[in-house]
C-alpha cells in the first residue's frame, strides 16, 4: 500500500492524486483521500485503479481543502472494494485514518469496541484503529494517538486527521516506513519518497514508535513518553527512478532485501501465545486426520516451493506428499477424493494453469487450501480454504520476496498439521515456533554476504552453462536457484539430484563447467562430497554452497559460500539468498533487463 499527507496552503486534493500516482505500483486495489474542508471530513474513495478515485474528484466530487491525507491499497484483511478502501473513518467521522501494515489483535480490539457500542462498516484492521482514536481522545489527540499504539499490535504506518483539529496530521511508524517530507509553510508524509519528490527532498526518516505532529509551518517527532525527539533531516538526490526502487538499481534487489520483512509480516501474526493460529481457515483436525495424501499444485517458482514442501510436510506430517506442475496435473486424471488434500500455490492467484488445476481438484471432490499472495484473486476465490502470504506486491518478474514467504506459509502449515496429529511433543512444538520467530532475523544474517556473492558473480558471469546439484531439500534450492539464473541472466542452466547425475547428465560436464553444488543438510553432507568429487575429476569447477561449520567444503571445491547454521527443515529460507543473489549479479554484470526478462511474464493468465 502506499500513503501520503500534505498540509499547507495549497488544494490537498491535487496534491495527494500526483504523490500516490507515484505509488500506484505499491497496491492498486482501490485509493482514497480525506480533505478537511473548513467544517469536516470529506472523504472520496473508490474500488479499482486511481484513475476511479481522480475522475471522482475532478468530476465533481471536489474536496476543498488544504489539509489531506491519502492512500492506495493492496489488500490484506477484506477484499478490495469501496467500503474496505483507505482512508477508514470513526464512527461519529472526527478521525480518518490510512494505514500500511497489519494489526495483529484487530479482531479481539474489534469485539471489544463492539461490546462498547461501536458500529463497524469494513472488514479491515484498520477500521479498528479509527474507532480505538474515537474511543481514546477526551480532547487531546496526540494523547489519543499513544493510547492507540500502546494497545495495538503487529506493523503500521499510520496517517491520520480529526476533524477537532484541522491545524495538524499526526503519523506513527512501526515495522512499515513512513517519511516526512519538509517544506516552506508546507508538510508532507509519505510511505515512500517518490510521492512527495516533485516538492521536496528533504526529509526525515520515522523510526519504530516515533510519532510525528505536522503542522504547517512545524514538524515535531515525539516517543510513546511523549517526549520530542530531536531528528536530523536527510537530503535525497535520488532520481524518481531511483527513488521508486527505494535507491536499489532494480525491483528485484529491493525485493530480495524486503525478505525479512515479508518472511515476519508473514509469520508473526500467525503466531499468537506461543501457538500458530490460523483462524480464517475451516479445516479441522478430524479432516486433516483423515487425509491420506496431499498434492501440491503449482507452476514456476511456486512449483519449487512445492518441492521443498514435499519434503517438509512429509517429515512432519507422515502423509505421503506428491508434487506435479499444474499443467501436467489437470490432465492426468488425478486419482482424488474427499481424503486428499490439494494444496496450491500461487503468487498472483491468477496463474490459468494453477486455476485450471484447482477447478478440477475441487470437481474431483478433493479437498482445496492455496497460498496465496493477492488478496481476492481467483485462486484465492475459488479454494476451500486460503492462507496469504503477505508479501506485498511483487513487481520484478522474477520472485523472490512471494517466493520466500510461501516456505514461511509451508513451515507453519506443516507445524500446525503436525501439531494437529498429534505427532510433536509440546517440547518440540514451541521448538519449531522459536524457529519460525527467529527466521526473519536469519534471513537478514544471510543477506550480509553480499560482496562475497558478488565477487563469485564476476568470476562467472561469462559462463555458458551452469549444473546445479542437490539432495532432497538441497534438490529443491537447485531447481530454484537454476530458474533464477536462467530467466533473468539467460545463461543456460539445470537441476539435477545429485546422485542422478552419474545416469547421464555427467556427461556434459568438461573442464571448466560450473557447478553449484547445495550441502546444506548435515546426514547427506559426505554424499554430496562424493558428488563433488565425481565432477570435480571430469574437470567442473565447483562452487559450493553448505553451512557455516562445514568448512571440509573447502577441500574439495573450488569455492566455498555458507549461510548461517539453522534448523534444518527451513534451512531453504537461507539457502535461497545466495542464489537469488548469485543470480541477480550475474545477470546485472551481464547487462540484461532485470526486472523484465525476455519473454517472461510475471503473471500468465493463458494456458
Ligand atoms: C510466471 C512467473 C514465475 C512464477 C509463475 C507462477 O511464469 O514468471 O515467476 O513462478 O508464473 O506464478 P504464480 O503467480 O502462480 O505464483
Amino acid at each position: 500500500c502506499g500513503i501520503v499527507g500534505y498540509i499547507g496552503d495549497d488544494q490537498a486534493a491535487p496534491i495527494l492524486l500526483k504523490g500516490l500516482e507515484k505509488l500506484e505500483y505499491r497496491g492498486y486495489d482501490s485509493a482514497g483521500v480525506a480533505v478537511y474542508d473548513g467544517t469536516s471530513l470529506q472523504v472520496v474513495k473508490a474500488k479499482g485503479r486511481l484513475k476511479v478515485l481522480s475522475d471522482m474528484i475532478n468530476g465533481g466530487k471536489d474536496v476543498p481543502g488544504t489539509v489531506g491525507i491519502g492512500h492506495t491499497r493492496w489488500a490484506t484483511h477484506g477484499k478490495p472494494s469501496d467500503i474496505n478502501s483507505h482512508p477508514q473513518v470513526s464512527d461519529s467521522g472526527k478521525f480518518a485514518v490510512v494505514h500500511n501494515g497489519i494489526i495483529e489483535n484487530y479482531l479481539a480490539l474489534k469485539d471489544l469496541l463492539m461490546k462498547k457500542g461501536k458500529m463497524f462498516v469494513s472488514e479491515t484492521d484498520t477500521e479498528v484503529i479509527a474507532q480505538l482514536l474515537e474511543y481514546y481522545y477526551k480532547g487531546d489527540i496526540l494523547e489519543a494517538v499513544i493510547k492507540v499504539i500502546n494497545k495495538v499490535e503487529g506493523s503500521y504506518a499510520l496517517g491520520i486527521i480529526c476533524a477537532d483539529d484541522p491545524s495538524q496530521i499526526i503519523a506513527v511508524r512501526k515495522d512499515s516506513p513512513l517519511i516526512v517530507g519538509l517544506g516552506k509553510g508546507e508538510n508532507f508524509i509519505a510511505s515512500d519518497i517518490t510521492a512527495i519528490l516533485n516538492k521536496t527532498r528533504d526529509i526525515y526518516r520515522l523510526n519504530d514508535n516515533e510519532i510525528v505532529v505536522l503542522k504547517r509551518d512545524s514538524v515535531t517527532v515525539y516517543n510513546t513518553d511523549r517526549e520530542i525527539v530531536a531528528k536530523e533531516p536527510s537530503h535525497i538526490d535520488w532520481d524518481v527512478s531511483a527513488a521508486e526502487k527505494g535507491g536499489y538499481q532494480h525491483f528485484m534487489a529491493k525485493e530480495i532485501m524486503e525478505q525479512p520483512k515479508a518472511v515476519r509480516d508473514t509469520i508473526s501474526p500467525r503466531i499468537q501465545n506461543g501457538k500458530i493460529v490460523l483462524d480464517n481457515i475451516t479445516l479441522t483436525a478430524e479432516q486433516i486426520k483423515s487425509f491420506s495424501k496431499i498434492y501440491i499444485v503449482a507452476c514456476g517458482s511456486a512449483y519449487h516451493v512445492g518441492v521443498v514442501a514435499k519434503y517438509v510436510l512429509e517429515k512432519f506430517t507422515r502423509i505421503p506428499v506428491e508434487v506435479d506442475v499444474a499443467s501436467e496435473f489437470r490432465y492426468r486424471q488425478p486419482i482424488l477424493d474427499d481424503k486428499v488434500l490439494v494444496l496450491v500455490i500461487s503468487q498472483s492467484g491468477e496463474t490459468a494453469d494453477t486455476l485450471a488445476a484447482l477447478r478440477e481438484a475441487k470437481h474431483l471432490g478433493a479437498r482445496t487450501l492455496s497460498i496465496v499472495n493477492v488478496v481476492g484473486s481467483s485462486i484465492a476465490n475459488d479454494s476451500d480454504d486460503v492462507i496469504y502470504t503477505w508479501a506485498g506486491p511483487e513487481i520484478a518478474v522474477a520472485t523472490t520476496k512471494a517466493y520466500s514467504t510461501q516456505l514461511a506459509v509451508v513451515y507453519l502449515l506443516a507445524i500446525y498439521f503436525a501439531d494437529k496429529l498429534g505427532v510433536l511433543s509440546a517440547e518440540e512444538y514451541a521448538d519449531y515456533v522459536a524457529k519460525l520467530q527467529a527466521l526473519p532475523d536469519k534471513i537478514s544474517e544471510a543477506l550480509e554476504n553480499k560482496e562475497q556473492i558478488q565477487y563469485l558473480a564476476s568470476q562467472f558471469f561469462n559462463v555458458k552453462d551452469v549444473f546445479f546439484i542437490g539432495r532432497n531439500l538441497d534438490y529443491a534450492m537447485s531447481l530454484e536457484g537454476s530458474l533464477k539464473l536462467k530467466e533473468i541472466s539467460y545463461i543456460h542452466s539445470d537441476a539435477y539430484a545429485a546422485g542422478e547425475l552419474k545416469h547421464g547428465t555427467i556427461s556434459l560436464v568438461e573442464d571448466g563447467t560450473l557447478v553449484i553444488a547445495l550441502a546444506t543438510q548435515d546426514a547427506l553432507f559426505d554424499k554430496m562430497i562424493s558428488n563433488v568429487k565425481e565432477v570435480k575429476a571430469r574437470g567442473a569447477v565447483v562452487l559450493g554452497l553448505t553451512t557455516e561449520h562445514n568448512k571440509k567444503i573447502e577441500q574439495v571445491a573450488d569455492y566455498a559460500l555458507y549461510v548461517p547454521e539453522f534448523c534444518e527443515m527451513m534451512q531453504p529460507s537461507l539457502a535461497v539468498i545466495p542464489l537469488q543473489l548469485f543470480a541477480y549479479y550475474v545477470a546485472s554484470m551481464k547487462g540484461c533487463d532485470i526486472d523484465k526478462p525476455r519473454n517472461l511474464a510475471k503473471s500468465v493468465t493463458v494456458e
